[in-house]
């Protein structure tokens, strides 16, 4: 297959195509203005596609806005895909509430023309970036792929419409079919230190915990202690990026072998959590860093559990996680943060 990325050269999309370059026999086009993504991520995806190049595969980077729909229809003539992933978006939830204009035109309009562009040009897979901000605060948990979409932010609302557009042109449009991946809370890094969280503003616990670890920041804030929870700070489900990225390799096989699935979705998490307080721990004993972490009051929509049930994607997709390990996904993000700093 010809694999469309867009926002290949960010967090999550250079963490897939390394994975397409190393585990698959696609061919991959990047498409990526480079607004939160790197230049060098590309050319260490270059690098990895060198190492693994055969005459039947090809690794292009094109750099291209999503927003010029007639530079986006160009390619889509110019370039023959079987499949598009999806990670291109704006992601900063604070920056979303003080500009949701921004969210809505590059998530959910872009998105838009983005889908336009395959049912045009015959693409029929789509595999989307979706989050576990659909749920918003919430009511059970674990939650289930059937759980009440109830988003509190703009940045979730992009994406539920973005959700709900796949939906109906999956049901429009034989040809067309996808899977919707909700990811819980992505971080780590490539267990090889070649790629990683590049973006110095990510609002990440646990980018910033090892930021304010290697000394890039004085001290970090820690949002609350008076949850109904183990230690009274926040729950999160944390999946390492390596098996978050897998999900997309199976999600990929699952609409090649299937024929009309219309659109499934499935949440990606590891099915448990860790406290805030347990993980800001686990960075100070990985890092040998006993840095300042500063308590300070609950942060508006921070809900209190945020715990993913995987089942779905385990049975379905096929999917095995292989970096369930909390030192493991807080050692890598230190890592790379010595590399980037
Ligand atoms: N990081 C997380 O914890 C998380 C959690 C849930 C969902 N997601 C979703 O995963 C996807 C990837 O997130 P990420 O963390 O890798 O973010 P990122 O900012 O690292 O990657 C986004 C990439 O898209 C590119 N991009 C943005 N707008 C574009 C446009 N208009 N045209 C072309 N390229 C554009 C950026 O340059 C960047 O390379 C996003 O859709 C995000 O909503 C991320």
């Amino acid at each position: 297959m010809h694999v469309l990325v867009t926002g290949g050269a960010g967090y999550i999309g250079s963490h897939v195509v390394k994975q397409l370059i190393e585990d698959s026999n696609h061919s991959v086009t990047i498409l990526d203005n480079l607004s939160t993504g790197h230049n060098e991520t590309v050319e260490s995806l270059k690098k990895m596609f060198n190492n693994h190049k055969t005459t039947s595969r090809e690794f292009n980077f094109i750099k291209a806005d999503l927003a010029d729909f007639s530079n986006i229809d160009k390619i889509f003539s110019e370039n023959d895909f079987d499949a598009l992933i999806h990670f291109a978006a704006s992601i900063v939830v604070p920056e979303s509430v003080e500009n949701p204009l921004k969210y809505y035109m590059n998530n959910t309009v872009n998105t838009t023309n983005v889908i336009n562009q395959c049912v045009k040009h015959n693409v029929g897979k789509m595999i989307f970036s979706s989050t576990a901000a659909v749920y918003g605060d919430a009511k059970e948990s674990p939650v289930r792929e059937t759980t009440p979409t109830a988003p509190i932010n703009p940045y979730g609302w992009t994406k539920l419409m973005s959700e709900q557009v796949i939906k109906d042109t999956c049901a429009a449009h034989e040809g067309f079919d996808a899977v919707i991946l909700r990811y819980f809370n992505v971080a780590g890094a490539d267990t090889l230190n070649r790629i990683g969280q590049s973006f110095p503003n990510a609002t990440h616990l646990i980018k910033v915990a090892a930021q304010t670890a290697i000394g890039q920041r004085n001290k970090m804030s820690l949002f609350g202690e008076d949850y109904e929870t183990k230690d009274g700070t926040c729950e999160r489900d944390y999946i390492h990026v390596d098996d978050l990225a897998s999900a997309h390799l199976r999600a990929l096989e699952y609409l090649d072998k299937n024929d009309k699935i219309s659109p499934n979705i499935f949440n990606v998490g590891y099915g448990h959590g860790f406290s805030v307080a347990e993980v800001i721990n686990t960075m100070k004993e990985v890092s040998g860093v006993n840095f300042k972490v500063e308590k300070v009051p609950r942060r508006a929509g921070d809900p209190a559990i945020l715990i993913s049930d995987n089942s779905k994607a385990k049975e379905i997709l096929q999917w095995t996680p292989a970096f369930d390990d909390i030192k493991l996904i807080c050692k890598t993000a230190l890592d790379w943060e010595k590399t980037v700093s």
